[in-house]
């Protein structure tokens, strides 16, 4: 079934150079089976013309609220019903803060201000502009209120400059449209999460550990709940909140942790593996804490077992396991060649290499892979990228069923 069958999307277009690229994402919206109807912003005419919309689109732009034809044909509430989905791209510096604000003072803002679809941006500007804190301030507003943002991504932008703020490409966009579910897309679900690192004894006083902040975790298992899901997180140390309606086990050491997911295993629909789980201990963990003395030491350290590994082949295997690869290169060939090996349903692979996503910070984008296809989400903050895994998890457990 084509992706955004049966949606009905009203899609935004205000005033950027990247309005150009919403004629592409008219498209690819429709080739996935959406219907689009297009709203366009006075400053998005400047760049666009509403012809070339209406051309691609099959329905005639609206552009304005005084309109009276238009408002005759379909007032502007009735088209705030008639979404299911508004995706407002390029979402701009301007309308990001008049959204924010809860204007209503033209026809984008009123109908996004009058719907009840889950609203979705692509924010597209000059990294200037999108690091300002007026708009990542706007953007929180907006996030806490449930929008989703859709990037930006990160390169080359039309003014010449390279960072933060070009907005995503029409096929990620489509992507992470279908991967976003409503509420309720999980109920009646059973999801065991791994979260964080896991810390291995040297001795009373120091361990071996790694970097993960058990952000991308937290934010798969947080948003399973609010998605309908009965949710276990099985933590390593992390100086984080629980979710509202997860129950966590907390664990220290990859013994520990592989002890806690196949004790909860049996009866769950999905393990979901984001821990960084030690792939090798110390052979021996001090007694007593470890003088210095010699001027170098070796450490003898063994392997651990694979939890995800033993998941995916276990009896009470889940009818969904996902795998996570971290990568500094080729990531596709590496990602998928860990999908078979480990007999995984899907994986979710990041490029560590790129500077302010994965491990510890509080963006990420991911590339997902199943035995037939490959989702690119994000780059975009981990809540958002979780969200649209786990919408992936659904249509997976859906099919299933
Ligand atoms: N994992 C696990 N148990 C381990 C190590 C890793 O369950 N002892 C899981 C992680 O939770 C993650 C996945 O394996 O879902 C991928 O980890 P990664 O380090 O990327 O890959 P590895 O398979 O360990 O291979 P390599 O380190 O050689 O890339």
């Amino acid at each position: 079934m084509a992706a955004l069958a049966g949606e009905r999307v009203l899609l935004g277009v205000s005033g950027g150079i990247a309005a150009y690229k919403a004629a592409d994402l008219v498209r690819r919206l429709r080739d996935a089976g959406a219907e689009v109807q297009v709203v366009m912003t006075a400053g998005a005419q400047r760049f666009v013309t509403p012809l070339t919309f209406q051309a691609l689109s099959g329905r005639p732009v609206r552009t304005s609220l005084w309109d009276d034809a238009a408002e005759a044909a379909m007032g502007h509430i009735e088209l705030a019903r008639w979404a299911t989905r508004i995706l407002v791209a390029p979402a701009s510096a301007d309308l990001v803060a008049r959204l924010a604000q809860g204007r209503a003072d033209d026809l984008l803002t009123t109908l996004c201000l009058a719907s009840e679809a889950p609203l979705a941006l692509a924010p597209a500007m000059n990294r200037v502009m999108w690091a300002n804190p007026a708009t990542q301030a706007n953007v929180q507003v907006l996030r806490d209120r449930g929008a989703a943002i859709l990037g930006p991504g990160r390169g080359d932008q039309a003014c010449g400059e390279v960072g933060d703020g070009r907005m995503l490409e029409p096929l990620q966009l489509v992507d992470a449209l279908a991967a976003l579910r409503a509420p309720g897309a999980l109920s009646g679900r059973r999801l065991l999460v791994s979260a964080g690192p896991t810390y291995e004894d040297l001795d009373p006083v120091r361990y071996l550990g790694n970097r993960s902040s058990g952000k991308m975790g937290f934010a798969l298992a947080g948003e399973a709940a609010a998605m309908g899901a009965d949710v276990t997180l099985v933590a390593g140390p992390v100086a984080l909140a629980t979710p509202d309606g997860v129950t966590r086990i907390d664990v220290r050491s990859a013994a520990q942790m592989r002890e806690a997911v196949l004790g909860a295993l049996a009866g769950q629909d999905a393990y979901l593996g984001a821990a960084a789980i030690a792939d090798y201990r110390p052979a021996q963990r001090q007694p007593g804490k470890i003088k210095k003395q010699a001027s170098s030491i070796a450490l003898d350290l063994v392997r651990t077992a694979d939890v995800l590994r033993e998941v995916a082949t276990h009896p009470a295997r889940p009818a969904c396991v996902l795998g996570f690869a971290a990568e500094t290169q080729d990531l596709d060939a590496l990602a998928q060649a860990k999908l078979t090996d480990k007999n995984l349903d899907l994986i979710a692979a990041n490029d560590v290499s790129r500077p302010g996503l994965g491990f510890e910070g509080d963006r990420n984008a991911l590339t997902v892979f199943s035995a037939s296809r490959r989702w690119t989400l994000g780059p975009g903050g981990k809540d958002e990228v979780a969200r649209g895994l786990l919408g992936i998890v659904a249509d997976f457990l859906d099919a299933r069923r």
